[in-house]
């Protein structure tokens, strides 16, 4: 099959929808996405979504906290951008049908978390990303000029690599043509032909064993740019959510809302007793990587595999109102968060890194955006502030928009591009071949390139590594397509991109600690993979 659309949208996210729907108004969009269009990320955002809405918040002081959280990596024109956008892109959501929760003034219900100096964070109860996903998958469905075909899987961008022209990093304009789609229907490949395309396929959490992300995070989007040439940067800054449920049977990990620690929650030992005040003034409402490090040293002085939130000293009546469905799924496990303290464990959680965009969203390929999670858009440095990626997606996907609707006059379809090649590939039989190594993948990223690094451990994490690219490769060039051995190849990609980032930064900054570097040097080192 072979299809032609003006708008080619990877991934149902935030993202991808918030880029759809705009460019709707232009031309026609086809969303392609690799599951139901609702399974993402985004639907399990619980905290909310952090901009400036009311005194005595001002961009300056979000601008800072940004800044101070970023651990001066974060890119100041940028961040300026983003939060100096942010209320319009907020009463764009509200239209667009988002319910955030009011007080009874009616003004917003505005929360705290980790880093942020004011109460600045929308949501709707502790389900806010589920209320956003699901009224902008309404939104897309019922637009005549977009279509969206889910279970499909996008395979490869098309790039002058297709037309048998030879690219590599150094290539000048190489240029996006569409992308090859997988379709489960007839287990064939299609071609997509688009004008623009928008990569939105999220984060990358299963490339770890612990991780809140679902199970469409597995970076395609982000090893497919790398495949094509394109400009990846930051992978080394993975941040670990400090309190994901410790339940060791659930896979992925039940979050619990940083927006608990900003309502009173206290982090303790096994003992009951407050530890974060030995690592930073702030306490439990320090930044994620300062919590998830001081959790994590916490476990390795007591041998235990979990501290502990404890949320008893917020009143029942506001556990209730704003916290429901935590309180329901602890509930669901024995737990009862009003009189008991709730097991808690870091856990991956968000990349911060991604495929380089300017600040129009657009990539080092032509005619290619990145929006969300994939993307690094200079926003969030060494470590996000919390919150500010549901608002980092609206910003950019917006103003990816503007841009590429200027852009797409200029553009025509490339009617060269050939089929994908099926030669010489036959049937693989052996799944447990794909299965066994996406466990080695996710033991290997778990055991040396998790919270606190070593050069011994990410070159044993490379080296591991190595064999499994070199297996996946050999399987992936002889086995008919199919979507585990797609992921496979892309998870593997992407531990290669976040070890090898780790070990170009010889210094500890935000995310990245290294027992080898323990302090900061040059700020303005790049970790812009250039093999
Ligand atoms: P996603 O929402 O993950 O969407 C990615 C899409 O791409 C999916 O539709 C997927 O199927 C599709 N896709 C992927 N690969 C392919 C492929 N090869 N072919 C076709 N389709 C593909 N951030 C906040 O700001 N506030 C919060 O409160 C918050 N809470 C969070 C709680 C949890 C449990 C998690 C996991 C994350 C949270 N985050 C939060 C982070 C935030 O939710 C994500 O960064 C954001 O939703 C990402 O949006 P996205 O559109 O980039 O990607
Ligand atoms: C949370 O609710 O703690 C997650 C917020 C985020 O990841 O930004």
């Amino acid at each position: 099959m072979r299809k032609k659309v003006d708008f080619l949208v990877i991934g149902s996210g935030i993202a991808g929808l918030c880029f759809a729907l705009k460019a709707s108004n232009y031309g026609k969009v086809c969303i392609v996405t690799k599951a139901k269009a609702d399974d993402t990320s985004t639907r399990y955002a619980q905290g909310g979504v952090a901009a400036v809405m009311y005194h005595p918040d001002t961009y300056e002081k979000h601008i800072e906290d940004t800044m101070v959280a970023g651990d001066e990596l974060s890119d100041r024109r940028i961040v300026e951008i983003t939060i100096r956008e942010s209320t319009e892109r907020i009463m764009e959501l509200v239209e667009w049908g988002v319910e955030f929760d009011k007080t009874k003034s009616g003004k917003f219900a505005l929360a705290k978390e980790g880093g942020h100096s004011e109460f600045r964070v929308l949501h709707h109860k502790d389900i806010t990303g589920l209320e956003i996903e699901e009224k902008l998958v309404a939104a897309a469905q019922k637009n005549p000029n977009i279509e969206i075909m889910d279970n499909h899987l996008a395979v490869e961008i098309i790039t002058q690599h297709h037309l048998g022209i030879e690219v590599n990093r150094h290539t000048p304009d190489i240029t996006c043509y569409g992308a090859y789609i997988y379709n489960p229907d007839n287990q064939q490949v299609c071609t997509i032909l688009s004008k623009v395309t928008m990569m939105a396929t999220g984060g990358i959490g299963q490339v770890y064993a612990n991780t809140t992300n679902p199970t469409i995070a597995t970076g395609d989007g982000i090893a497919m740019v790398y495949r094509a040439k394109g400009a990846v940067r930051g992978m080394e800054f993975v941040q670990f959510h400090p309190t994901s449920l410790y339940n060791p049977s659930e896979r992925p990990s039940f979050l619990i809302t940083e927006a608990m620690r900003g309502a009173g929650a206290i982090l303790k030992d096994k003992d009951g007793n407050e530890f974060m005040h030995k690592y930073d003034e702030r306490g439990s409402l320090a930044p994620r990587d300062i919590v998830a490090r001081a959790i994590d040293n916490e476990m390795k002085i007591s041998g235990c595999d979990h501290v502990y939130l404890d949320a008893t000293q917020i009143p029942a009546h506001e556990i209730f109102n704003h916290f429901p469905n935590i309180y329901a799924k602890c509930l669901s496990i024995g737990i009862d968060i009003t009189k008991e303290m709730i097991p808690v464990v870091p856990a991956a959680h968000y990349s911060c890194g991604g495929i380089l965009v300017d600040e129009w969203g657009h990539s080092t390929i032509k005619n290619l955006y990145a929006s969300g999670e994939c993307s690094s858009t200079g926003l969030h440095g060494a470590n996000r502030l919390a919150s500010n990626s549901l608002l980092e997606a609206l910003v950019f996907s917006h103003r990816s928009c503007l841009k590429a609707v200027e852009e797409i006059k200029h553009i025509d379809f490339c009617e060269e591009v050939p089929e994908w090649n099926t030669d010489g590939t036959v049937l693989n039989e052996e799944m447990v071949l794909i299965t066994q190594s996406k466990k080695e993948v996710q033991t290997i990223m778990s055991s040396y390139v998790g919270i606190v690094r070593s050069n011994l451990r990410l070159q044993r994490a490379f080296d591991r590594l190595d064999i499994l690219y070199r297996e996946t490769e050999e399987l992936y060039k002889r086995s008919i397509l199919n979507p585990e051995i797609c992921e496979l190849r892309n998870m593997i990609n992407v531990g290669y991109l976040i070890i090898r980032n780790a070990m170009a930064r010889k210094e500890s900054r935000g995310l990245h600690y290294s027992l080898d570097y323990p302090h900061h040097i040059d700020a303005n080192q790049t970790t812009e993979d250039k093999l």
